[in-house]
């Protein structure tokens, strides 16, 4: 792979840069004991090093140390929480789900399961052109047996931000619970999480930690623990929710990663917008429509879709400049449309044309927006 195409697909992943290889090669090589191991020292320095990536990642969400349980990542995640609530929903008779049509499919197909399968009732709201669902949207569908409200936090197409702070404040006092999908806004929007959020879903490796890894907050109302059943059977590890041996060179990757991007976040969030700036302002001579609401979006993803112009032969033309992709499912023999554009009512023309630019500035490389606009000049038939 060439050095020189810029890497603007962050939303996908992110590189894992070398502070954080040397501590997972640390937990790898020199202290490899496992976490589960009591008799002696190797054990113990790994159970101890996991408690403190705990008790970390807990305080930046506001948590206690025990609400967090390592996982995979973000789809591990959301099949543990939402699989994991049905015998609850079954044994009380609320079999009714309310989520979002543009979650990911970590969460759709989960709940399509849920329908399909165990007889559930799940509405999957469309949002509108902006992408983006108001608390009475949601409110407004909620019933006395809805066990559950799952809602993303950023959507990973668009970079539109849903309520779920404000959400989760009207939802705490009834018992329907809520899960949030929030691997794209956990580093970087961390303080919507700090709200009273039931179930939340983080993954690793879109803030620089290794792919594999990721977490679920499972939140105490009060004395209650959200009514989780496992999905898995083993060892009894993370409060049996998780059981296999856990991976601390990964957890420990996600801990040293975490608190890197902290560090930075304030730099990132405005090398984020400038490069927006850049790029819109690059684009100013072409044709173009910003899918989602761009007041309420991350600085670091931008869904475009480009008048007349096939997303497909655009990517084709620029794949040695620039790796972006479409927010769409892609075959190799065809680009379908993307589920969310789909259900944000685009007309189909714009849903099947919307590129996703997204970034993590200091991971881009060089990137020629003036170059880039020219080719979609060229391309662009005269409106
Ligand atoms: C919104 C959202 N949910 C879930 C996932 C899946 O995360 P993971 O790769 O950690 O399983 C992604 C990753 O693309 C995502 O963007």
């Amino acid at each position: 792979m060439s050095a020189v195409v810029a890497y603007l697909d962050a939303a996908a992943t992110t590189r894992v840069e070398s502070n954080v290889a040397d501590v997972v090669l640390h937990w790898m090589t020199e202290e490899f004991g496992n976490a589960g191991s009591r008799t002696h020292e190797y054990g113990l320095r790994a159970k101890k090093a996991v408690a403190e990536a705990r008790a970390y990642l807990a305080s930046t969400l506001g948590a206690q140390t025990e609400e967090v349980i390592f996982t995979s990542g973000a789809t591990e995640s959301n099949n543990i929480a939402l699989l994991g609530l049905a015998a609850h929903g079954e044994k009380t008779g609320r079999k009714h789900i309310v989520t979002s049509a543009i979650e990911h499919k970590a969460v759709l197909e989960p709940l399509e399961h849920l329908r399909d399968a165990r007889d559930f009732e799940v509405d999957f709201i469309q949002p509108g052109p902006s992408g983006r669902l108001t608390v009475e949207d949601v409110l407004a569908r909620v019933r006395p047996d809805t066990l559950l409200v799952s809602l993303m936090h950023v959507n990973n197409e668009t970079g539109v931000i849903q309520p779920v702070a404000e959400l989760a404040q009207a939802l705490v006092m009834t018992p329907t619970l809520l899960h949030v999908d929030a691997a794209q806004g956990y580093g970087k929007r961390t303080e919507d999480l700090a709200a009273p959020i039931d179930l939340i879903s983080i993954s690793g490796h879109k803030v620089g930690a290794p792919k594999g890894i990721g977490a679920l907050l499972t939140r105490r109302r009060g004395w209650n623990k959200a009514p989780l059943e496992p999905i898995m059977y083993g060892g009894g590890q993370e409060r049996k929710l998780r059981p296999g041996t856990l991976p601390v060179a990964l957890i420990m990757g996600l801990y040293e990663a975490a608190r890197s991007f902290h560090a930075q976040r304030d730099r990132w969030e405005s090398d984020a917008y400038a490069l927006r700036e850049r790029l819109l302002t690059a684009l100013e001579k072409t044709r173009y429509t910003i899918n989602g609401d761009p007041e309420h979006s991350v600085p670091h993803i931008l869904n475009l879709s480009f008048d007349k112009l096939s997303a497909e032969a655009l990517i084709v033309r620029i794949k040695d400049q620039a790796a972006i992709a479409t927010g769409s499912a892609c075959t190799s023999a065809s680009y379908a449309p993307s589920h969310v554009l789909t259900a944000m009512g685009l007309p189909k023309e714009q849903a099947s044309n919307g590129l996703r630019f997204s970034w993590f500035p200091a991971q881009v490389g060089e990137f020629d927006a003036e170059a880039f606009a020219k080719t979609v000049a060229y391309m662009q038939p005269d409106a």
